[in-house]
């Protein structure tokens, strides 16, 4: 089975849906927690390198695509052709796809530390991060 373009549709969706998210991120206000420095710090230096390293998959993922020579090119959706993305830096497409796959691991490395910071809030520090998660309105006052 080519797996390649259901990777690519599913990833591009991801792209649309980070892009959303960070768009909402910078134009909402975000609510302010009576945490302690370090933890306040700890939890925006993860949140930074989540975003981060997801945006940097998406990006090695596409420079990392280059069409098989005498294969048909991989469609998104069944239909859209990917666009070529440009060589950059002298590096080769295979060159971005090893990276691509190395920034995966990383990006699961800093989920699990992400999951077990959550589990920590919820069950030591008991301090209402994880409610941050639920539906409905943060109990903590937004940022002016
Ligand atoms: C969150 C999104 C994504 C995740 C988690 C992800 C994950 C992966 C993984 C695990 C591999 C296999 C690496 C290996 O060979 O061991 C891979 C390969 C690849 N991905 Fe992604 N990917 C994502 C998004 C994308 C996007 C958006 C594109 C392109 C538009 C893309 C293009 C590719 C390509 C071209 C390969 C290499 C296939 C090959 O080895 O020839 N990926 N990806
Ligand atoms: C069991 C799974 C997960 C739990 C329980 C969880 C829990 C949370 C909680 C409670 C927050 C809010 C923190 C706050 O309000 O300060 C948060 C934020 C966040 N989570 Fe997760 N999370 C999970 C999975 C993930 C995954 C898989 C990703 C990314 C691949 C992720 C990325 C983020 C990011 C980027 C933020 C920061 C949002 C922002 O402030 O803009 N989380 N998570």
């Amino acid at each position: 089975m080519n797996w390649l373009p259901l990777h690519m549709s599913i990833g591009v969706t991801v792209i649309a849906m980070i892009l959303l998210r960070l768009f909402w991120r910078v134009f909402t206000k975000v609510p302010v927690r009576p945490l302690p420095r370090p933890v306040r710090f700890a939890g925006a230096l993860v949140h930074a390198c989540l975003y981060v390293t997801i945006l940097a998959v998406l990006i090695t993922g596409w420079l990392g695509y280059r069409p098989m020579p005498f294969m048909p090119p991989a469609r998104l959706f069944g239909s859209l052709p990917v666009p070529l993305a440009p060589t950059m830096g002298g590096l080769s497409a295979r060159a971005f796809a090893v990276l691509h796959a190395k920034l995966v691991w990383l990006l699961l490395g800093l989920v699990g530390v992400h999951v077990l910071a959550a589990l920590a809030h919820a069950a030591l520090l008991r301090d209402g991060v994880m409610r941050g998660m639920s539906l409905g309105r943060p109990d903590v006052a937004p940022r002016e």
